[in-house]
């Protein structure tokens, strides 16, 4: 007996078929004489989630070689023909020459051949005249051996199914190949052929599965003359390398081939079983090619009528199989948290992401002293704690990344237990991702203890965040000009915002972080956090999406699940790269996005409230510090400091549902000293820094006046109430048309603008509000705060240049660029005609067209 007919092989019991269902077409009297006796291993003697086939069980496998390399299975059906899947030859549309092909009979392993093993050359590749693509299809290939294969007890054919056999739904088959045992992970040495068991699947189950979205939000539509074999829960499948190969079942003692592989989505998916080519309904294609050989394939008749499940009903439901990864009761109490512990140093805290593996940060268990990094060689005293677990395990294996000495997002090392757990509500592992998940911006993540550490602040394991786009990730903590990935692209980092605002003092300097996202109710480990990021919580986490395939190749079954959530919004219909703006010595300042829509935060503006009475603009110039105007800030003559509260990241009174609001009190006002009239523009310190986010983010400054190239607005909002931000276009007057319109009342370094036609009632002018400009490069600068009463006059920043970064040393001034903005003095003799012009914007408009613009 051949080992795996010791197996149950048929599950749902081949019972007798009552009389009345019995349909003549199987009846024995369709026996025919058979030419070829098939489908019968020598009595002695991949595929995902499969294992090692023994030798001799599956003697009509054989091995399609193009190049000197194996490319596809297939089956001999009788002693000159193999029977395989049309996309191993097709390309293009057209059939590969014949010439080019070789087949491998008898073949176990791929190095070691068996006892009666030969090759044969290809004389003819037939493929059906409708066949055009996989997916559409009649996806099947008949080859005709230059010389008939010698048979014995490796090399013997499979038996055909006739048009009319049926094959029960429910019934357990075996797919067989050399391809790869996971999605991109080929088949180790020695290559031996794998086995692997399989569902029949009835029609209408499997276009159930299919027509929920998978991976990639794809569903599919199957075709007639596709059969699908497999699991909902997927883990169990054929995948690249195994197309062409049989899908077999026994009846009667006798091998039947029902299908031939063709494709699937990925492999071993959830709710993605292999579709198969079904060989039945080809019976008569089969029967034309082959005409004349002798012997030709053998069609046994159908052993027994098959029992009820062909009649499947058409609506059948399914059942969808529901992610076994990455449930966690409350977050918090997650499932998957294994310590390990080592004997003389802290726990260690890693997750756990099959039966038998948990992953954790390398470095907890390297010496880094050690030049070898050589992992230590005894494992007996370690042990690992998992959650609802009595036992702490052994640990049998530890198995660093390779990169893990010298590259901080490759810190990783899985940890084999001596025996795996039971997985149940607890443990249970984490999901993984897939390389191609793209993570929503605004996914909902939390933070997990990662590595060894102190115990961290407070509930602080439970920090709630929110991701970042890949924009504001790269932009603010990536480097100047960096470009960023587009969506769905492999991201270089991932960057939470954290929804409770930052606690002064809290430091986070000796805790490691791992980073869980949630996608429909679902937990994925999105990213690890490295040390090194100071006394802040973590900001930019490394992804780990490009590890899936390490992790999934070491610790076979690890649950890398597939991406739940697919609204990618505007963002994902990206297709145009984005490099980031210029940083400053200090880090980054004036990013925002470029198409972003004008009532989306403008991170830099600040709501001043100013002793309860009034509300001002102000804008961020650094992490403590807003830039307001005086006359906003301080009455006229008082000297008293009033009480000032500053709000940031605040859209107006009702907050924008993406705002995370921050506020400060106002500690000092600093003023510049200034002869004779009180100077304009206050810098106001707050109590607390704010780390920067794209709700709270320093604006930058520019030494030279306007830079060059650029567009302004003034900012400010038109309703006192509500204060919701509006940004009037405008343009600069060159400094002699502003000092000619408005000459008696200027002091100097003063600003006038024009508004944009129909624009200049927008901002409330009591709010003060600042002139600011974009640059060519895409940063945003505070060019000026408006002077009392006046929407058409700002006090410049760069005069205060001196003064600014004195006192706020942080303050991020951009590098000079352009011609100095300010003319010398004495030049400015204005045009005689001007004087009935001054103070009108509009008759300015006129005088534009006579003089130059600093910008258009
Ligand atoms: N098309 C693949 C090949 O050429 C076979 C893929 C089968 N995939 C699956 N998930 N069942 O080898």
């Amino acid at each position: 007996m051949s080992q795996h007919l010791l197996l149950p092989l048929v599950v749902f019991a081949i019972r007798p078929i009552p009389g009345d269902f019995k349909d003549s077409a199987f009846g024995p009297t369709q026996e025919q004489p058979e030419d070829l006796d098939c489908g019968r291993p020598e009595p002695s003697a991949r595929i995902v989630g499969g294992s090692d086939a023994q030798p001799g069980t599956w003697p009509w496998q054989v091995s399609l070689q193009h190049g000197g390399g194996h490319i596809c299975g297939g089956s001999l059906i009788a002693p000159s023909w193999v029977l395989s899947a049309a996309h191993c030859f097709v390309t293009n549309g057209t059939v590969e020459p014949a010439a080019e092909w070789s087949v491998l009979l008898g073949v176990h392993s791929q190095d070691g051949p068996l006892d009666g093993a030969h090759a044969r050359t290809v004389a003819a590749i037939l493929v059906p005249d409708n066949y055009s693509a996989v997916e559409l299809g009649a996806d099947l290939a008949l080859l005709r051996l230059a010389s008939p294969a010698r048979l014995g007890p490796a090399v013997r054919p499979i038996c055909l199914p006739r048009a009319s056999h049926r094959f029960a739904h429910g019934t357990a088959c075996w797919a067989t190949g050399w391809g790869d045992v996971q999605e991109a992970d080929p088949l180790p040495f020695p290559w031996v052929l794998q086995e692997v068991k399989l569902r029949l699947l009835g029609e209408a189950a499997c276009q159930c599965l299919y027509s929920r979205p998978g991976p990639f939000n794809l569903t599919f539509q199957l075709l007639p003359g596709m059969l699908c074999a497999g699991y909902a829960e997927g883990r169990r499948d054929t995948c690249q390398g195994d197309s062409g190969g049989p899908l077999v079942c026994e009846e009667g003692g006798r091998w039947f081939q029902a299908g031939i592989t063709s494709f699937g989505f990925g492999c071993g998916r959830r709710n993605r079983p292999g579709v198969f080519t079904a060989v039945a309904p080809y019976e008569a294609w089969i029967r034309e090619q082959v005409m004349g050989s002798e012997p030709g394939p053998a069609f046994p008749t159908q052993p027994q009528e098959p029992q009820s499940g062909p009649r499947e009903p058409r609506e059948e439901n399914c059942t969808i199989a529901l992610p076994e990864c990455g449930k966690a009761p409350r977050p918090g109490t997650w499932p998957w948290e294994a310590q390990v512990m080592v004997p003389g140093s802290r726990p260690c805290h890693g997750a756990l992401v099959s039966e038998s593996w948990v992953l954790a940060p390398a470095s907890c268990f390297l010496d880094p002293t050690d030049p070898d990094d050589a992992p230590p060689g005894d494992l007996g005293a370690w042990r690992v704690l998992l959650p609802s677990h009595p036992r702490a395990e052994r640990v049998a294996r530890l198995v660093p990344h390779e990169n893990a000495s010298w590259d901080d997002a490759s810190d990783l090392a899985l940890l084999q237990l001596r025996a795996p757990v039971n997985l149940s509500a607890a443990p249970r592992p984490v999901c993984l991702p897939h390389p191609e998940h793209y993570f929503l911006p605004g996914s909902r993540c939390r933070l997990a203890r990662w590595g060894r550490g102190e115990r961290a602040p407070g509930p602080g394991a439970l920090l709630e965040a929110e991701l970042l786009s890949g924009w504001w990730c790269h932009c603010l903590y990536g480097h100047q000009g960096a470009e960023v990935p587009l969506p769905g692209d492999p991201p270089l980092a991932l960057c939470p915002a954290y929804l409770e605002e930052e606690e002064a003092g809290r430091c986070w300097n000796d805790t490691r972080w791992s980073l869980l996202c949630r996608e429909e109710g679902t937990w994925f480990l999105a990213g690890v956090a490295h040390l090194s990021s100071g006394c802040l919580r973590p900001r930019a986490f490394s992804p780990l999406h490009a590890h899936g395939p390490w992790i999934s190749h070491v610790a076979r079954g690890a649950y890398l699940e597939d991406q739940l959530a697919w609204d990618w919004g505007p963002e994902g219909e990206e297709t145009e790269t984005h490099t980031c703006p210029m940083h400053t010595e200090h880090g980054a300042c004036g990013l925002r996005p470029e198409a972003a829509p004008v009532e989306v935060l403008w991170p830099w503006l600040a709501e001043v409230h100013v002793a309860g009475d009034r509300v001002c603009a102000g804008i961020l110039v650094a992490p403590g510090w807003v830039l307001a105007a005086t006359h906003c800030v301080l009455r006229p003559g008082s000297t008293t400091v009033p009480h000032i509260d500053v709000y940031l990241g605040r859209a107006g009174a009702s907050p924008l549902p993406q705002g995370h609001q921050v506020s400060r009190l106002v500690i000092s006002i600093r003023l510049p000293r200034h002869l004779g009239l009180r100077p304009p523009l206050a810098l106001l310190e707050l109590s607390s820094r704010v780390e920067p986010s794209p709700s709270a983010l320093p604006i930058c400054l520019h030494p030279g006046g306007i830079p060059l190239g650029a567009s302004c607005w003034v900012l400010g909002w038109t309703d006192p109430q509500d204060r919701v931000p509006v940004a009037a276009p405008v343009s600069i007057l060159t400094p002699r048309l502003c000092h000619c319109l408005y000459e008696s009342i200027l002091p100097p370094g003063t600003l006038c603008v024009l508004y944009t036609e129909g624009q200049e009632g927008k901002c409330e002018v009591t709010s003060a509000p600042p002139l600011l400009c974009r640059t060519g490069g895409g940063s945003w600068v505070l060019v000026g705060m408006a002077v009392r009463g006046s929407r058409e006059l700002f006090a410049a920043v760069s005069p205060e240049e001196a003064w600014i970064s004195q006192t706020v040393p942080e303050a991020h001034f951009l590098p000079p660029s352009g011609s100095p903005y300010w003319p010398p003095e004495g030049s400015d003799l204005c045009p005689p005609d001007l004087a009935g012009a001054s103070g009108s914007p509009r008759a300015a408009l006129f005088l534009l067209l006579l003089t130059p613009l600093i910008q258009g």
